[in-house]
């Protein structure tokens, strides 16, 4: 009780110093300062920049720490982010999937990868194989997850079917694109090259955070930083957690 009032103390207070977004997040601002002042960071790419922050974590970075160069990636590009990041040379806009081997080629070589609220949403490829894929290119991942500790088993959500589903996932299932989801999970998505089970707008993960801390071992990254911010009222099958990672040379 006493760490979420002191937790809305601080969103006040973060409202009226840093107002970039009315849902700028205490906590993620808490992870960028930690990484950006701790480590020697100039270039990044934000994956999943867009959907109700319109970019203002990478934008944040920017002005903060006078990065270089700044790399936004998403699929679903609002006219206001679009319009916010217009104002600034140093980002580089990229539409499309982040899981896409090519997308990863063309953003090419970054100091750092911020991965805040999308690991989850990653099936094909998978969450695992995405960060595969970007270890080649960076030295630094900084995530900010929803991390699963109903078991200790890393869990496919879609597969404890629809009522289990909605238990644990922070929608209503009368809300679209939930709504439907359920009814043709197999069917392939109008827009992206994928059936429904695997786009990336719904809850698809439910990571172990042990599982992510030792997938990063293995791809040569060491922890050099956590977080756990716990649970929140509305998600009580998963807690938040910050990360940074270095790579071991
Ligand atoms: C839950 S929002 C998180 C936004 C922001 N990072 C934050 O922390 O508030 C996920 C965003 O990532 C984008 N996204 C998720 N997976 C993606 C992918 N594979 N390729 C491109 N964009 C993706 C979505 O379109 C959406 O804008």
């Amino acid at each position: 009780m006493i760490e979420r009032l002191n937790a809305q103390i601080n969103q006040l207070i973060l409202d009226k110093e840093y107002p970039f977004h009315p849902r700028f997040r205490i906590e993620k601002k808490e992870l960028l300062d930690i990484a950006f002042s701790n480590y020697k960071i100039r270039s990044i790419a934000e994956l999943g920049c867009v959907w109700g922050i319109d970019c203002s974590y990478g934008i944040y970075a920017l002005e903060k720490f006078k990065l270089q160069n700044v790399k936004m990636v998403d699929t679903h590009w609002t006219e206001t982010a679009l319009d916010r990041v217009s104002k600034y040379p140093e980002i580089e806009v990229f539409k499309g999937d982040f899981s896409d081997s090519g997308m990863v080629k063309n953003i090419g070589q970054i100091d750092a990868v911020l991965l805040f609220d999308v690991l989850l949403h990653q099936v094909a490829p998978d969450w695992t194989r995405v960060l595969e894929m970007y270890a080649q290119y960076t030295d630094y991942f900084i995530i900010f997850n929803q991390d699963w500790i109903k078991s200790n088993i890393t869990t496919r959500l879609l597969d404890l079917g629809r009522e289990e589903y909605f238990t644990n996932v922070p929608h209503n299932p009368n809300e679209p694109p939930y709504n439907t989801l359920f009814d043709h999970l197999y069917e392939k998505h109008p827009i992206h090259n994928k059936i429904w089970r695997d786009v990336h707008h719904v809850w698809q993960w439910g990571i172990v955070s042990d599982d992510l801390i030792s997938l990063m071992k293995k791809l040569g990254f060491r922890l050099e930083y956590f977080f756990n911010h716990g649970e929140l009222s509305y998600l009580t099958s998963f807690e938040e957690h910050s990360y940074i990672f270095k790579k071991i040379k």
